[in-house]
């Protein structure tokens, strides 16, 4: 904190002022009325403004108002009169810092000063936290260039200006939370909390309490009074993940909250109002949850004002190696490694992947080949799942061959992939386990540990 600006009326007090700031290492300028002062902080928005509070022309307050408009994180310190408490509570009201009383006290002047700087300091720290938080879980992070995820782009934009609220479905690892995220972070309140609560991982009644809180003595074990998310959220998001899970008669609690923003605390009468954006995602399907009767459809109908979709990972391959590069990136930042080569091989491999798991089962599986990565580059023998697939593929590279050669090839591969586990192969291979015995038996394919198991025998037979 340098530059101070000194606005007074009392050429005596602007003269004083300056000799003794000066000489504590400020910089300060002057200004002799609410109109040049607003002037000069418009033009030099100095560190500090020490404001008298009463003016000719523009009032003290006028002139802190106009201040703060220009910009709502100007320290001002305002010189007041014993006798003038009302006015000063007024400027305290309107985002004064401080205000000292005349005569001056400099020591005290320095102190408050330097309390201010230490504020300012403590904000841009906020500031920094808040944008380092928000940068985490901005779009930027969400990688995706595919119609669907466009889509989800543009709805994420669209949900900054408002607290509606917004049901996310989608696969497991299909990046719910991560949007849901970035809806908190890029709406008008992301200053506010981002509390996530996990709707299956707590029995109904601790989930209900976890959620409305709880008055001392509404259960056992209830010693003292406590907040629920809803109550912590303020005026942030409260996301409600796995939202299909919870039990009627919390949907029916939760109905009450999305209709009318009303709660009370387990055991407490009070009605409270809750302000927070709710973000719901589940990976089932809600509607036919409704249609089977377990999911309300009033509550299901009132959390998707705003609806979410998803893509799996395979209904958009074509972002696979956009995602490749920015997770390799992200793995490397937290292990410490540097694996940036992927051959074409190994990029074909992860693009025709299946990836039942998603984005989240592409993260695990890069995660283990960065681990186990000696140079820079991204190895086949690495994504041991892939392996396979390319066992597979390469059975077709292969020379041209008749239908039932490749038949036969193929049952064999998927024997040894699945170690010979035949309920395993015949889902695989989409057959009955007759059917495949029937061909295990034509093709002549043979169980290498049953083989193994006969040559034991016949060398004990021989010993
Ligand atoms: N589009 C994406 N871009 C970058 N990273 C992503 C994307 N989608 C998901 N991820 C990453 O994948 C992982 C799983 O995402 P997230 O936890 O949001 O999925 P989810 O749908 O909530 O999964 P689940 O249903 O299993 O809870 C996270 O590490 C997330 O950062
Ligand atoms: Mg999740």
């Amino acid at each position: 904190m340098k530059s101070i600006l000194v606005i007074d009326d009392n050429r005596l007090i602007r003269q004083t002022f300056k000799t003794h700031l000066t000489s504590e290492g400020f910089d300060v300028s002057v200004a002799v009325d609410g109109g040049e002062g607003v002037e000069k902080f418009q033009q030099g928005e100095p560190d500090l403004v020490i404001l008298d509070i009463h003016l000719p022309v523009m009032d003290g307050l006028d002139v802190l108002k106009r201040i703060r408009e220009i910009d709502d994180k100007a320290y001002v310190i305002m010189i007041t009169a014993f006798d003038d408490m009302k006015t000063t509570i007024q400027a305290m009201k309107l985002g004064a810092f401080d205000y000292i009383c005349k005569p001056i006290d400099y020591d005290e002047l320095l102190l408050s000063i330097r309390k201010a700087h230490r504020m300012r300091e403590m904000d841009t720290k906020l500031d920094y936290l808040v944008t380092e938080a928000s940068q985490g879980f901005s779009i930027d992070n969400i990688v995706g260039r595919t119609p669907g995820m466009r889509e989800v782009f543009k709805t994420i934009g669209m949900l900054s200006r408002s607290t509606t609220t917004v049901l996310i479905g989608g696969e497991s690892g299909t990046g719910k939370e991560l949007v849901a995220r970035a809806i908190h972070y890029n709406s008008v309140n992301r200053e506010e909390p981002f509390v996530p609560v996990n709707c299956t991982a707590l029995a109904e009644g601790l989930l209900e309490s976890e959620l409305f809180g709880h008055v001392r003595g509404a259960f056992t074990g209830a010693v003292r009074d406590s907040r629920g998310k809803f109550e912590i959220a303020q005026k942030g998001t409260l996301f409600l993940d796995e939202i299909g899970d919870i039990s009627p008669s919390l949907q029916s609690k939760l109905l009450r909250v999305v209709e009318n923003r009303e709660f009370s605390r387990v055991g407490g009468e009070r009605i409270q109002r809750t302000e927070a954006r709710i973000v719901a995602a589940t990976n089932r399907d809600l509607e036919e949850s409704v249609r089977k009767g377990l999911f309300r459809e009033d509550l299901y109908y009132r959390l998707k004002v705003v609806e979410i979709k998803l893509p799996a990972l395979r209904e958009r391959r074509e972002d696979i190696p956009d995602l490749v590069a920015y997770l390799l990136q992200k793995i490397n930042r937290q292990l410490h490694t540097n694996v940036g080569k992927v051959p074409d091989s190994v990029m074909t491999m992860l693009v025709n992947s299946t990836w039942k798991g998603n984005v989240r089962e592409l993260e695990n599986a890069l995660t283990r080949a960065v681990t186990l990565a000696h140079g820079d580059v991204l190895l086949p023998e690495h994504l041991p799942l892939l392996r396979s697939e390319a066992a597979g593929t390469d059975l077709v590279t292969e020379e041209l061959t008749t239908l039932k050669e490749m038949e036969h090839r193929y049952i064999d591969h998927v024997l040894k992939q699945t170690g010979w586990n035949k309920s395993r192969t015949s889902e695989v291979l989409g057959i009955t386990r007759p059917t495949l015995d029937k061909k295990i038996k034509d093709y002549g394919l043979l169980d290498p540990r049953k083989q193994r198991d006969m040559h034991e025998k016949e060398s004990v037979t021989r010993d």
